[in-house]
This record gives structure tokens, C-alpha cells and sequence, in this order.
């Protein structure tokens, strides 16, 4: 038996790596390179071709390379085996520091002090306290739970916004399309984190995103397509929203003449608000394949779009 490996456009040899570190009785092929079809028992694999997986006739389980599952749901067809998330939690921290530092980013102005100190002006700029500044986080799945929890801890103002009715402490709970307006109503930072599905596709769109206070500032770090990008530039641009730090586009890398390379309030990042580490990574694979192999469950499963009634 085998694990197949896809981290494609990444690098698979650190997965490798820990891969024979952790499970070294097991062989580890890098797609497209499986001399043998049948010996694939496991497939760990990212953004892998559309119809691959029907190729290996021993297919146990898909182990998916993220905690997204939109690439999963793209598939046109899956073989009927579990399918796997991969949560590792220090991707959950990473995330939310990431969101934390830009929420501080905005809060104290220091794009402004970058302006002034170009022009070596020593002037100091009025801000918001914390505790008055409101801070929407939008999906309350495992990462969005981390980032409104941390966000909260550091005193400020969080509004957590989920589709069903959910209760963290210290968050001001909100659900439903009041709750989500009264969230971007008020927030002077909007943090995105829904799944893309095809209830979230554009979610963001030129109706709700008008719902937001003048200069609000936006974080997306789930997925670029939870965003309708004309109504976003729209938005920068006419000044509705001040700024953007995104990490996360529609299309991926993101291609070099896309204006947000160039808008200056726009802030990009390539996909690395939690990047997976090959070595805490393999070892939630591992444990998972571990699982498989004493006919134990793993998790989290994820039910795929096609087979959700
Ligand atoms: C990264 O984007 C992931 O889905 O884990």
C-alpha cells in the first residue's frame, strides 16, 4: 500500500519528508509519478486533477491539504470513501494572529505613519481604544471561532456573524440578514472567514457591501470568491471601504497585471495567512491514516457538496 501525494502548486518534498518520518512503513508516491495504481490506499492530496482519484481502484480515503474544502467540491466526480479535512490547529493561531495584526494595523493608523514618516513628520494621529472599536468577524467555523476568541482577548469591540444562532463569550452574537447588516453597520473592520460554497459565492456583493460604514476596513482570509471583486474594487476605489488586506483571491497566484497589485490601498498577501506546515500537518495525516488502519474513524469528515441531501 501507498499514500499518493498532490501538494501541486506547492512543494511536496517537505510533506514527503515528515510523511516517511511519521508513517515509515508506508511509501509515498508524488503525483504524477505512481509506478503501481493499485498499491494507492491513501490519497493526500491539494488541487488535484479533475477525474484522478477513479484511477486507483484500492482508494481508501482522500486526506484533503487544507481546511477548505471548495477544491474538493469542485471535483466533478469522487470516488465513495471518506474525505478528510486537515484542521491543524497551529494553522487556526497563525490565522488569527494574521487577522490580529491587521486589525491592529488599521486601528493605530500605521499606514498613515508610513506617509508621514517619508516625509519625516513626527505627528501624532487620533485613534479609536480598542474597546470601542467594532470588529465584525463573519463565520463562526473552527478558524472564525480562534480569530473572533483572539480578537476579543485583546479588548476589542468583536460582532461574530454566523449563519445559525451561536454563543461565544465575550462576542456580541449576531445571525440572519439583520444581524449580518447591524455587524457591517458598525464595523470598522470586517473579517472574513465563510467557507466558499454555493451559498457564499459573491457573498460580498455591491448590496451588502454598501451596508458598510464609510472607510471600513476588510480582511479576507478564507477564500477570494466569497467576494464579488468589481464591487469590492468599487468600493476602494469610491472610498467606502479605506482598505484591504487580502490573502486570498479568486484566482490563485493571483495573475501579475490584477489591479490589486497596484491599488494602494490594498494590501496582498499569497495565501499564507495559515499556510500548512508539513511537519505539524503530517503528523494530523498520519494520525488520521493510523486511524483508517485500525478501522477506526478519522476526522473531521467532510460530507462533500454532491452527497450533502
Ligand atoms: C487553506 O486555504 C486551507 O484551506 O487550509
Amino acid at each position: 500500500m501507498g499514500i499518493l501525494l498532490n501538494n501541486a502548486p506547492y512543494d511536496n518534498d517537505p510533506w514527503v519528508h515528515y510523511l516517511n518520518q511519521y508513517l515509515p512503513d508506508i511509501p509515498v508516491f508524488v503525483y504524477p509519478d505512481v509506478p503501481d495504481v493499485k498499491a494507492v490506499k491513501y490519497a493526500a492530496t491539494w488541487d488535484h486533477p479533475a477525474g484522478d482519484f477513479e484511477r486507483y481502484p484500492n482508494l481508501r480515503a482522500i486526506l484533503h491539504l487544507g481546511a477548505g474544502m471548495d477544491l474538493i467540491d469542485a471535483q466533478p466526480t469522487l470516488p465513495d470513501v471518506p474525505i478528510v479535512r486537515l484542521v491543524d490547529p497551529e494553522v487556526g493561531l497563525d490565522m488569527a494572529q494574521f487577522a490580529l495584526y491587521w486589525t491592529l494595523h488599521f486601528q493605530r493608523n500605521f499606514e498613515q505613519y508610513r506617509t508621514l514618516a517619508r516625509d519625516s513628520r513626527w505627528d501624532r494621529l487620533d485613534y479609536i481604544n480598542s474597546k470601542r472599536y467594532n470588529v465584525a468577524v463573519v463565520g463562526l467555523g473552527l478558524i472564525g471561532t480562534q480569530i473572533a476568541q483572539t480578537i476579543a482577548s485583546n479588548r476589542f469591540k468583536v460582532l461574530g456573524w454566523s449563519r445559525r444562532s451561536q454563543i461565544l463569550e465575550g462576542v456580541t452574537n449576531l445571525n440572519g440578514e439583520d444581524g449580518l447588516k447591524r455587524a457591517l453597520e458598525h464595523a470598522d473592520v470586517v473579517i472574513n472567514c465563510l467557507p466558499l460554497n454555493d451559498n457564499t459565492h459573491h457573498f460580498f456583493d455591491s448590496e451588502k457591501l454598501a451596508w458598510l460604514k464609510q472607510g471600513a476596513n476588510i480582511i479576507n482570509i478564507s477564500r477570494g470568491g466569497v467576494f464579488d471583486d468589481t464591487a469590492l474594487i468599487d468600493g476602494l476605489n469610491n472610498g467606502r471601504i479605506g482598505a484591504a488586506a487580502l490573502d486570498v483571491f479568486a484566482v490563485e497566484p493571483l495573475p501579475e497585471d490584477h489591479v490589486y497589485w497596484q491599488m494602494p490601498n490594498v494590501f496582498v498577501t499569497p495565501h499564507m495567512s495559515g499556510a500548512t506546515y508539513a511537519r505539524s500537518a503530517c503528523r494530523t495525516l498520519a494520525d488520521n491514516i493510523e486511524r483508517l488502519e485500525a478501522g477506526e474513524d478519522p476526522f473531521p469528515i467532510y460530507i462533500p457538496k454532491s452527497k450533502q441531501s
